[in-house]
């Protein structure tokens, strides 16, 4: 059966539309929102806002790219959460209005599931189960996934999201936002010279928050010494602070591996972006003999081309959303999974 759907992808800042045809993505694309880089993060009021102003062009965009019309449109999936109330309501009311006016189905997805299925997007695909440790400005968490649909979290972070801890460190260090990226340029230019401690956090969770205090800390002190200590050190503050966030990630990564014997090891949201984690994903892969799954860039940060994987997977079962459905800012994994599935 052919199937065409319309996705869109609301839940922060970056408006996003795709379309997907029988399960391939044919266009992808993203506004997103420089309003907030001077504020050191999203504000909400502003994202919704400028939301609205992108939502129109942005499908409009999506549907030419794909070149298809309207009326091709089977299926129109979104996200529902978890993420920003006001961010979501713009990208699902729209969603809603779309499907009503066009007498066709609506799928909700669940973002962060969207993230692990971003690896579906494009070959080389893991195979099932495997583990995904998905990194993003709201959420840490290393997730087993049996099927497209049938997926478990076995970690996460119990404070910080390891974006947030790049993001709040960047705010400390006077850098804009989003400032993972900044960091991550900044870091090949120094040294891992200063040791932030390793937070001791049981089984396969992540803290994030101690980190932070300590960075404040350490600087505070550094700063009375010297007060450009900062900006005479920069990339060598970056590439420690950096060093600490990733050794967190692939410590938890690597002890989630052994334990659960799964070797098909993958990587998703936006920090999967970064040099550093790509990097030494690379050499445990080698070191342990897994197959790893780095997604290319355009499917690391939010984007719908994520949202309409998802969503196909869900076409394909039947598996659609009432009109009455709300956003879910705190949204949990998929409501109505079918452990069979
Ligand atoms: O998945 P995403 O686009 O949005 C959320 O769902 O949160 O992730 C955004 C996060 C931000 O915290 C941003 O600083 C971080 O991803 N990020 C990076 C890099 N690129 C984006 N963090 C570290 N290194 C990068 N290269
Ligand atoms: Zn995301």
């Amino acid at each position: 059966m052919r199937s065409i759907i319309l996705a869109i992808e609301s839940s922060c800042d970056d408006t996003s539309a795709a379309v997907i045809i029988d399960g391939v993505i044919k266009s992808n694309i993203a506004a997103s929102q420089e309003v907030h880089a001077e504020y050191g993060g999203v504000v909400p009021e502003l994202a919704s806002r400028q939301h609205q102003q992108n939502i129109i062009p942005v499908v409009e965009s999506a549907i030419h790219r794909a070149g298809i019309k309207k009326s091709d449109i089977q299926a129109v999936a979104v996200t529902r959460g978890p993420g920003l109330l006001g961010s979501l309501i713009v990208g699902l009311s729209f969603a809603k209005a779309f499907a009503s006016a066009r007498h066709i189905p609506l799928i909700e997805v669940n973002h962060m599931q969207a993230h692990v299925l971003a690896h579906f997007a494009e070959a080389p695909q893991p195979t099932f189960p495997f583990l995904c440790l998905t990194v993003s400005g709201g959420h840490t968490q290393i997730v087993r996934v049996e099927s497209p649909l049938n997926m478990t979290i076995i970690g996460q972070s119990i404070d910080d999201a390891a974006g947030e801890a790049y993001d709040k460190t960047g705010k400390i260090l006077g850098l804009p936002y989003p400032s993972g990226p900044i960091i991550d340029e900044y870091s090949h230019k120094g040294k891992p010279k200063y040791n932030f401690p390793e937070p001791k956090i049981d089984g396969l969770d992540f803290s994030f928050s101690g980190l932070k205090t300590s960075i404040l800390y350490f600087l505070r002190d550094e700063l009375k010494k010297n007060k450009d200590f900062i900006s005479e050190n920069i990339n060598d503050i970056c590439c420690s602070v950096q060093h600490r966030i990733i050794s967190i990630l692939m410590n938890k990564l690597e002890k989630a591996a052994l334990e659960t014997g799964i070797k098909e090891i993958a990587i998703a949201g936006g920090v999967s972006a970064n040099s550093e984690l790509r990097k030494q994903l690379k050499e445990y892969a080698q070191l342990h003999g897994w197959n790893h799954y780095i997604p290319s860039f355009q499917y690391c940060t939010d984007n719908a081309g994520m949202i309409a994987i998802a969503a196909h997977f869900k076409y394909i079962k039947g598996i659609f959303s009432d009109q009455s459905i709300t956003p879910a800012p705190r949204m949990a994994f998929a409501p109505h999974v079918n452990p069979h599935q």
